[in-house]
C-alpha cells in the first residue's frame, strides 16, 4: 500500500497518521530548497491567478521570458537558445531529435547515430530509454528501442579497462576515441550524464573523463549532449556539473530541480550554431516538436522563484555543509567489510554494498527500504547501492542521523 502523505515542510514529509519521514532522496531528486517552500508556493498562486496557460507557439509570456533570461545567466555562455518541454525525458528527446535534424538540415543526414554510456539512464520515453543502458527498466521494450553505440563509463570502482584511478590516465576514454575515429562521420551526438550517473548506481566520474569526452567530440565534429536533469542546480556542488569540468556542451538538458520540485518543467539549451541551422524561409528546416503545456506560465513562475532563492538564501553554503558531512562520514563506511565502495560528489553520496546478487533487483533492496522507512527515513536504494541525495535545507545533524541509520542497516547486508 502506498504511504499517504498529507504535508511536506523542509526535509520532512508527514503521513496521514501524523508520522514524520525525513526525505533523504528529495522525492526522486527533484526537491532542492525543501518541501512546500513558501516563496515558490506563493509564486505559483500569484501566477495561477494572473495567467494559468497559453499556447507557446506564436505566443509568449513574461514568466517564460524571465526564466530564459535567468537560465541564460547561469548556464555556459554559448548556450543562448532555449527550448521548453515537460520533464527530464522530454528534454532528452528534444536534444536527440534536434541533434539528428541539425545534421540533416546541414546536408549531412548520414550523421544519424547516437553514442551513449554504459550504466546511463536518461528517462523512460522511447528515445530516452534507447540511449539509457540495458536494465530491468528497459528489458521488456527491446523491440521499441532504437540502436545506439555504447561506450565505457568511468565507473572507477569497477574499472571497465581493469585499471585503478590512482594511476590511470582515463584509458576508459579510448573506446570512445576509437568509435569516433571509425564512425565519427556517421555519429550525430554523444549523450552523457555529466560527472554523475544517477539511476545506473550514483556512479561518480573523474572530471577529466567529462573534459575528455568534450575534447574528443569537438575534435571529431560530433555534438555533445549533457543531460543535467539530475546534476543541475547545485547537486554536484556547482550550479551545473559541466562547470566543474570546465566544459560547455552543445546541448544541456535540465528539469527536476528547475522548479524546486513543485511542478514538471524542462528545458533543452543549445548554441547559435545549432539554432541557426533551423532558421530560414524553408519550413522543412523548422523543429516540429511541441507539447500542449510547453513553457506553462505557472511552472515557469515556480522556476523563477526557485532560481531567486539561490540569491536570497545561502544555498551554496548549505551545499558545502552537506558535502563536508559526506566527506567526514564516508571514509569509515569505506572500511566496513560489507562495503564495496563509498563515493560522493557535491550533495550526493553513495555506499555500494557487497552482495551476491548485485544490481537493481538485489534481494537486499526491499529489506533496506523497509528498514529505513521504519526508522523514519526515506532512502530508496538502487539495488545494493544506498545513496543520499537530500534537499539542500537538511541540517548537518539531520544528515548525520541519516548516516547513523545507514550504519545500523549494514547488519542486514552482513546476513
Ligand atoms: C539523468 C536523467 N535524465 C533524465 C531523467 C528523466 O527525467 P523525468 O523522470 O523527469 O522524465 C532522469 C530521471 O531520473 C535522470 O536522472
Amino acid at each position: 500500500m502506498p504511504l499517504q502523505i498529507r504535508r511536506g515542510a523542509g526535509v520532512f514529509l508527514e503521513t496521514q497518521d501524523g508520522r514524520k519521514i525525513l526525505d533523504a532522496i528529495s522525492s526522486w531528486w527533484v526537491n532542492i530548497h525543501g518541501h512546500s517552500h513558501p516563496a515558490i508556493a506563493a509564486a505559483i498562486g500569484e501566477q495561477a491567478a494572473r495567467l494559468e496557460h497559453v499556447l507557446f507557439a506564436g505566443f509568449s509570456h513574461e514568466p517564460a521570458e524571465e526564466l530564459a533570461a535567468r537560465l541564460g545567466k547561469i548556464v555556459p555562455a554559448a548556450l543562448r537558445h532555449i527550448f521548453f518541454s515537460d520533464d527530464g525525458s522530454t528534454a532528452v528527446e528534444v536534444a536527440l531529435k534536434m541533434a539528428l535534424q541539425y545534421w540533416s538540415n546541414c546536408g549531412r543526414p548520414e550523421k544519424n547515430k547516437i553514442v551513449a554510456l554504459e550504466h546511463g539512464y536518461h528517462g523512460d520515453t522511447v528515445g530516452a530509454m534507447s540511449v539509457s543502458d540495458d536494465s530491468p527498466f528497459t528489458a521488456a521494450f527491446a523491440p521499441l528501442r532504437i540502436p545506439v553505440l555504447r561506450t565505457h563509463s568511468a565507473y572507477c570502482a569497477h574499472c571497465p579497462v581493469g585499471l585503478t584511478r590512482a594511476t590511470c590516465r582515463i584509458e576508459c576514454l579510448n573506446k570512445l576515441e576509437q568509435l569516433l575515429i571509425e564512425s565519427g562521420h556517421e555519429i550525430a551526438a554523444v549523450i552523457v550524464e555529466p560527472l554523475l550517473q544517477g539511476a545506473g548506481g550514483m556512479i561518480v566520474h573523474p572530471e577529466e573523463f567529462l573534459a575528455g569526452v568534450r575534447r574528443l567530440t569537438a575534435a571529431h565534429d560530433v555534438l555533445l549532449i549533457a543531460d543535467e536533469v539530475l546534476t543541475g542546480f547545485g547537486r554536484t556542488g556547482k550550479m551545473f556539473a559541466c562547470e566543474r569540468a570546465g566544459i560547455a556542451p552543445d546541448f544541456m538538458c535540465v528539469a527536476k530541480g528547475l522548479t524546486g520540485g513543485f511542478l514538471s518543467l524542462a528545458a533543452t539549451l543549445t548554441t547559435d550554431r545549432v539554432h541557426d541551422a533551423f532558421t530560414g524561409n524553408d519550413q522543412a528546416r523548422a523543429f516540429f516538436h511541441g507539447h500542449s503545456y510547453t513553457a506553462n506560465p505557472i511552472a515557469c513562475a515556480a522556476a523563477n522563484a526557485t532560481l531567486r532563492i539561490f540569491d536570497s538564501e545561502p544555498v551554496f553554503e548549505r551545499i558545502a555543509a552537506i558535502e563536508s558531512v559526506h566527506r567526514a562520514q564516508l571514509p569509515a563506511f569505506a572500511l566496513h567489510p560489507c562495503v564495496a565502495d563509498a563515493r560522493h560528489i557535491g550533495t550526493v553520496a553513495a555506499i555500494e554494498l557487497k552482495v551476491p546478487d548485485a544490481g537493481y533487483l538485489s534481494s537486499l533492496r526491499p529489506k533496506l527500504y523497509e528498514f529505513y522507512l521504519d526508522r523514519g527515513v526515506l532512502l530508496r536504494p538502487l539495488g545494493n547501492i544506498v545513496y543520499i541525495l537530500p534537499p539542500y535545507v537538511i541540517t548537518p545533524e539531520q544528515l548525520k542521523g541519516v548516516y547513523d541509520t545507514i550504519r545500523d542497516s549494514l547488519a542486514l547486508a552482513a546476513n
